[in-house]
C-alpha cells in the first residue's frame, strides 16, 4: 500500500493497530534522522578545552566517587567546618575503616591528585561531573564544572588574572569585555576572588559586555599553601593558582539557554534546538562556536 506518511502520523497510541490494519512499511514511510548533534554541555567544555590549551593548560580527570580526604580535608576544609555542609554533600555509607566515599561535591579534587603525582610545573583543566543534594530553578544533583590549575615556582596573580581574562574574553567572542575581581573566600586558596564579567539587561534580555551589570562568572584563588603541603609540594618552593567553573552556566550565559532542569531531560527537541554539530569541533583559528 503506498502511504505517505510523516513521523508525527506514525506517532501515538494507535500506531500498533495502524501499522496492522493499514500494513504500512515503517521502513519506506519514516525518514531517518538526519544527525545527531552534540550536548551544549560538551560543546561547552570542547570550547573552554579550546582556549585553554594553546596557554598550556592539559586535560585531567578524576573519579565522580572521591575520598572525603580529597574533596575536602585535603582542600583545607577543617573537620566540622561550616563549608563542608554548604555543599550539600552526597555521602557514601561509612566504612569498616571509618573512612566514607562520597560524590565530589566540586572537581578540585583532581587538582590533589594531580599534585600527589605530578612533578610541577603543572597546568591542569579538569572538567567534570560534580553532585550537590539540591533540586531547584538553577540547581541540578549532577551538573558539570571545569577546573583550573597551574603550579610553578613564580606563578602569580597576575598570571591567574592574565589567564581568565583572555579566557572570558574568547569565550564570550567579546573583544572589550569588562572584567573585576572581587575578595571572596574558598578554603583552599588565599587571597580568593570571583570574577564578574560586564553585562546589560535590557527589555529582561541579557547581554554581555559593556553595560552597568555585572555577573559572576567563576571562583579562583593562589592555591593555599596548606593545599600544596597536603599534597607533598614545598610551599616555600612551588606556589600557584586555581580556578572553577560551573559548565551549565557558562552554556547558559552564552546560548541564551533559560531553564537549567532541561540540560538533562534528553527531550531530542531539546536536543536539536540547542545541539551542536558533531563534525564541527571548536578551535581559536577556526573560530568557537556556529
Ligand atoms: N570548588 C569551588 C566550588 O565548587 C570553585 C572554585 C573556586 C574552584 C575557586 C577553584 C578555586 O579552584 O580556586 O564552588
Amino acid at each position: 500500500v503506498a502511504v505517505e506518511a510523516r513521523k508525527s502520523d506514525l506517532e501515538g497510541a494507535d500506531l500498533a493497530s495502524r501499522l496492522a490494519t493499514e500494513k504500512i512499511d515503517v521502513s519506506l514511510t519514516v525518514r531517518p534522522e538526519q544527525s545527531g548533534s552534540l550536548h551544549p554541555i560538551s560543546q561547552t567544555i570542547e570550547e573552554v578545552v579550546a582556549i585553554f590549551g594553546p596557554m598550556g593548560f592539559e586535560v585531567a580527570e578524576g573519579p565522580d566517587i572521591e575520598f572525603d580526604a580529597n574533596n575536602f580535608t585535603k582542600l583545607n576544609f577543617p573537620p566540622d567546618h561550616p563549608a563542608r555542609e554548604m555543599h550539600d554533600t552526597f555521602f557514601l555509607p561509612v566504612q569498616e575503616d571509618g573512612s566514607r566515599h562520597l560524590l565530589r561535591t566540586h572537581t578540585s579534587p583532581v587538582q590533589v591528585r594531580v599534585m600527589e603525582s605530578t612533578k610541577p610545573p603543572i597546568r591542569i583543566l579538569a572538567p567534570g561531573r560534580t553532585y550537590r543534594c539540591d533540586y531547584d530553578l538553577t540547581h541540578t544533583p549532577m551538573f558539570h564544572q571545569v577546573e583550573g590549575l597551574a603550579i610553578d615556582t613564580e606563578t602569580h596573580m597576575g598570571h591567574l588574572k592574565g589567564c581568565l581574562i583572555e579566557f572570558v574574553k574568547a569565550y564570550f567572542e567579546v573583544e572589550e569585555l569588562p572584567v573585576r575581581f572581587r575578595p571572596s573566600f574558598f578554603p583552599f586558596t588565599e587571597p580568593s576572588a570571583e570574577m564578574d564579567i560586564g553585562c546589560s539587561w535590557s527589555d529582561g534580555e541579557l547581554k554581555i559586555g559593556a553595560g552597568g551589570d555585572w555577573m559572576e562568572i567563576l571562583g579562583c584563588g593562589m592555591v593555599h599553601p596548606n593545599v600544596l603541603k597536603a599534597c607533598g609540594l614545598d610551599p616555600d618552593v612551588y606556589q600557584g593558582f586555581a580556578f572553577g567553573m560551573g559548565v551549565e552556566r557558562l552554556a547558559m550565559l552564552k546560548y541564551g539557554i533559560p531553564d537549567l532542569r532541561r540540560f538533562f531531560d534528553a527531550d531530542l527537541r531539546w536536543l536539536k534546538h540547542y545541539g551542536f554539530s558533531a563534525l564541527d569541533l571548536p578551535s581559536l583559528s577556526g573560530g568557537l562556536s556556529r
